[in-house]
């Protein structure tokens, strides 16, 4: 680890909570619709899924950002839904809709018939990705790979895709909680390999999205959400990995996941970062959380905003910078203008830096 030319980057160190220079800066979905030269080689791959199964072109839409910005990390192009499709639920896309799987998970027999996928088959093509953007990137560069949360996968598994009120899964929950359970189980034990062996590819921090997570009660999280990030957690940590935990609407849960075993929670713009700060920046480090919608503002009210994002970690951390990552609060939109992304990373590490 330590013979890593990434293991002393910021984006590492703060991951540590360690002293850095300036705030490392990455943004979810940094690689993406709003970059040009993504619509150019998505036009030329046809479609998402004829990039992200191509380890050479999932390569060239990782790097693309970082020639553009001086971003502080580089994220693996995949999906968090290659693992379900590896499970044999057949993932595909339609325009203007997202994601959909061709055999959703509606029944006992279903659930039953669920495996943790071989990585070295039909996962392949990821890890060949990672190793492919490990021996192109920066070597000073930390590359992260990552996966989606239990909870969020069997979302899009059970519903077959995208929901407005998740009524197919929390149904499940309420009736059949065994069943719910045995679900997030086997997916859980999916993650768990994945991210294991993204690490073994050569990705240096992992990152889980809990996107939908936050649709729950407080109750329901603790009972569907709570304990297999917990447990993703615990077993990851026998490396020496960094892990992420990412949630939409996770504030009223950063106690439980701070006491996760993860190094960093991310969180969106719902909470302050000095209130979560005061919470838990003692004891993991924080990660986000500017409104993604603040980059429709001009360049200059970008950079009022990242001040006060910076400004209100330090009120919470003690005055001191440590320990934050700075990113989104969410991913970004194929409407946002590449200029004011390089006007955010800009201020973040000359502000950062006094
Ligand atoms: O952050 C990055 O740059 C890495 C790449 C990445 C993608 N998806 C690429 C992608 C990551 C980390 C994801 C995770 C993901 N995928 C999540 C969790 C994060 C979040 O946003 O909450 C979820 C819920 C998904 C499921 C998914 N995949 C959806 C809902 C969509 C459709 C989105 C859309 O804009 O149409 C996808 C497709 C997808 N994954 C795109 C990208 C860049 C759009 C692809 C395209 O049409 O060109």
């Amino acid at each position: 680890m330590h013979n890593d030319p990434a293991f002393n980057s910021r984006f590492l160190r703060a991951l540590r909570r360690e002293p850095v220079d300036c705030t490392p800066v990455w943004l979810m979905r940094q690689a993406g619709r709003y970059l040009p030269e993504y619509r150019a080689t998505r036009a030329a791959a046809g479609s998402f899924l004829g990039m992200a199964k191509y380890p050479e072109i999932a390569c060239e839409v990782t790097l693309q950002p970082l020639r553009r910005f001086p971003l502080d990390a580089a994220i693996l192009f995949s999906d968090i839904l290659t693992v379900p499709d590896a499970m044999g639920l057949g993932l595909y896309f339609v325009d203007g809709e997202g994601p959909k799987f061709e055999r959703p998970v509606r029944s006992a027999a279903d659930i039953d018939k669920l495996a943790v996928p071989d990585m070295g088959s039909s996962l392949r093509y990821v890890m060949d990705a990672v190793s492919l953007i490990r021996r192109e990137l920066d070597a000073a560069i930390p590359l992260i790979g990552f996966s989606g949360s239990p909870w969020t996968l069997a979302c899009y598994m059970v519903e077959g895709g995208g929901s407005k009120d998740f009524g197919r899964i929390k149904a499940l929950a309420l009736n059949e909680p065994a069943l719910m359970h045995k679900l997030l189980n086997v997916v859980t034990d999916a993650v768990i390999a994945y991210l294991s062996a993204q690490h073994a590819a050569g990705a240096q921090a992992l990152q889980v999205f809990d996107t939908w997570g936050g649709t729950l009660s407080p109750a329901m999280y603790r009972a569907f959400s709570l304990p297999y990030l917990t447990r993703i957690a615990r077993e990851l940590q026998r490396g020496d990995t960094p892990l992420i935990l990412f949630g939409k609407g996770n504030a009223a849960h950063l106690e439980a996941l701070a006491a996760s075993g993860a190094q960093g929670v991310g969180m969106d713009w719902t909470v302050t970062l000095e209130d979560a700060a005061r919470r838990i920046g003692g004891s993991v480090a924080l990660q986000g959380n500017l409104d993604p919608a603040m980059l429709y503002g001009s360049p200059d009210a970008v950079r009022a905003q990242v001040r006060a994002v910076l400004d209100s970690y330090r009120d919470g951390n003690g005055g001191s910078r440590e320990g934050h990552v700075f990113n989104l609060g969410h991913g970004m939109s194929p409407d946002m203008n590449p200029e004011h992304v390089a006007a955010l990373v800009d201020e973040v590490h000359c502000y950062s830096a006094r």
